[in-house]
């Protein structure tokens, strides 16, 4: 089973659509779990639109992570991949982590006793929030979307910090890829693929285009078309994310 964070302490950094295009390209690879740890529930909405509220009070991320609810009830079936929704209700997370810092390990500990997914991506908020340790803790593969803009590069430093701290908790080694999104052709984001190449101790993963489809499907809620440009860059980068 692996275990793959989408994380970038900052907003509109492209997590939630790599997350979810991801996790399609791995969903035609093997079993899959989508994990929605973010309260702006993106990820919820585009794979469960039709979740109804008394469905979403049963069984969410947050109250899997209180002990309130049980993995079965949490995880709901999505057209291609089983799907832990996420509510508003994790704003309330950080709170609770003071009052019980075992949450923090909760994830991990679930995922360790529910072993029959090929792979889980989580989705993280784009903040350094107690929901993003708790997807840290649980993972092996940290995947960090990076877009040509200096405040996402900027805010990759903020989250290297994170996955330290989250390392005391785990002694666990993650393996920590770019996956550069949003770029075009231009000397300037070029130059920027480069520097991200040139950092060693990270993976560059192949970039996915700048591209209004990849923009408007995930808006509309639809799979990208078999064989289009996004979905042979978001194939691409299952692919590469497997191997490490
Ligand atoms: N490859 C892409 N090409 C064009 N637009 C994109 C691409 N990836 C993401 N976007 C757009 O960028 C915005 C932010 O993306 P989103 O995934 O919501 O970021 P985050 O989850 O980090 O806040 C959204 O409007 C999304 O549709
Ligand atoms: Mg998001």
């Amino acid at each position: 089973m692996k275990i793959i964070t989408v994380s970038n302490i900052k907003g509109g950094s492209a997590k939630s659509t790599t997350a979810i295009f991801l996790s399609e390209a791995l969903s035609r690879r093997g079993k899959t779990l989508v994990i929605d740890l973010d309260m702006q529930a993106d990820l919820t909405d585009y794979f469960l639109p039709d979740l109804s509220p008394e469905e979403m009070d049963k069984g969410n991320v947050f109250k899997l992570l209180t002990g309130e609810c049980d993995f079965a009830t949490a995880v709901k079936k999505g057209e291609f991949a089983d799907v832990i929704p996420g509510t508003i209700e994790l704003s309330q997370l950080s709170v609770r982590v003071m009052q019980n810092y075992s949450i923090l390990k909760r994830l991990d500990t679930l995922l360790k006793e529910n072993r029959d997914y090929d792979y889980v991506v989580i989705d993280t908020p784009g903040s350094a929030r107690s929901e993003l340790t708790v997807s840290l803790v649980a993972c092996h593969t940290i995947l960090i979307p990076v877009i040509p803009s200096k405040w996402a590069i900027r805010a990759v430093n903020l989250l290297l910090d994170e996955i330290g701290n989250a390392r005391e908790i785990t002694n666990k080694e993650h393996s920590v890829c770019f996956a550069p999104s949003m770029f075009g052709k231009s000397k300037k984001n070029l130059d920027l693929l480069e520097r991200l190449k040139s950092l060693e101790e990270f993976h560059t993963l192949s970039p996915i285009p700048k591209s209004e489809s990849i923009k408007s499907m995930a808006e509309k809620r639809k799979k990208l078309k078999t064989g289009s440009v996004g979905w042979l860059a978001y194939d691409q980068l299952a692919e590469e994310v497997i191997q490490y």
